[in-house]
């Protein structure tokens, strides 16, 4: 854990991060070996408190086991009301990115400090219905924003176009910010995403849900290498005229 894995990071986008939170819970060793097996370049962990969000996940001791059972970077998106507090010992467990909710918090420039202090990659996110200007006080300092393309707390809801124009206003005014989503993400949602320049596309159900997560993440990633292959084809075409 390191800020220099930001760029490890950048060097990996755009890249698609599972989700465990649909996973088998009873076999996580395994759900991880399936999971990097498919081509997982890191792991998305939804840590919730039943306070912020109305759902329970995991905390500490879950994330430094999955960190025995992985040598992938862990991406730990906190939907919790102290993100501060459990901060350093989510650090020690493992994570290399840290995620808190701007909605759960009074001070974000403060937290966003905080955590640069923990020497991780600090990320912000935020919900559908909060606006951008939400985050005017702490973009400066973080390194990713996770626009969410669904109210935090539960794998399986349908993907919130309100967070392409998010994406797209932040990476006009910001264009070496790392952008995330999370929620609803499929091989349609996912070109869309990528389209509004997002760099990191967390995707649960979609992949974990399916029989064959190879088959899954590679149809993902054909419609990720799809754009950016039309991106380069525009490029060099204005580059031409
Ligand atoms: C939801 C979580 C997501 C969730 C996404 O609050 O933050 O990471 O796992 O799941 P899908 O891809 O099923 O929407
Ligand atoms: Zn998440």
């Amino acid at each position: 854990m390191s800020r220099a894995m930001l760029e490890t990071i950048r060097e990996m986008t755009p890249a698609i991060l599972p989700s465990i939170l649909s996973g088998d819970f009873g076999d996580m060793k395994s759900e991880i070996q399936r999971l990097t097996d498919a081509g997982a370049p890191m792991f998305h962990l939804d840590v919730m408190d039943g306070h912020f969000v109305p759902n329970l996940t995991f905390g500490m001791p879950m994330v430094e086991g999955l960190n025995r059972h992985t040598e992938l970077p862990l991406d730990v998106h906190l939907m919790i009301s102290d993100p501060l507090r459990y901060a350093e010992p989510m650090v020690r467990a493992g994570a290399d990115v840290l995620t808190f909710h701007v909605e759960a918090v009074e001070d974000a420039a403060h937290v966003a400090k905080a955590f640069r202090d923990l020497d991780i990659v600090v990320g912000v996110a935020l919900d559908p219905e909060t606006p951008i200007r939400d985050l005017e006080p702490c973009i400066d300092f973080v390194d990713m924003v996770l626009v969410m393309s669904v109210k935090a707390g539960f794998g399986g809801q349908s993907f919130d176009p309100v967070s392409l124009d998010k994406l797209k206003l932040l990476r006009e005014n910001h264009p070496d910010l790392l952008l995330q989503i999370d929620g609803g993400i499929n091989p349609e949602t996912i070109t869309q995403a990528r389209q509004a320049g997002c760099d990191l596309f967390v995707v649960g159900s979609a992949i974990v849900c399916s029989e064959d997560y190879r088959a899954a993440y590679a149809e993902l990633d054909q419609a990720l290498k799809a754009v950016s292959h039309s991106t380069d084809q525009t490029r060099k075409g204005q580059e031409k005229s």
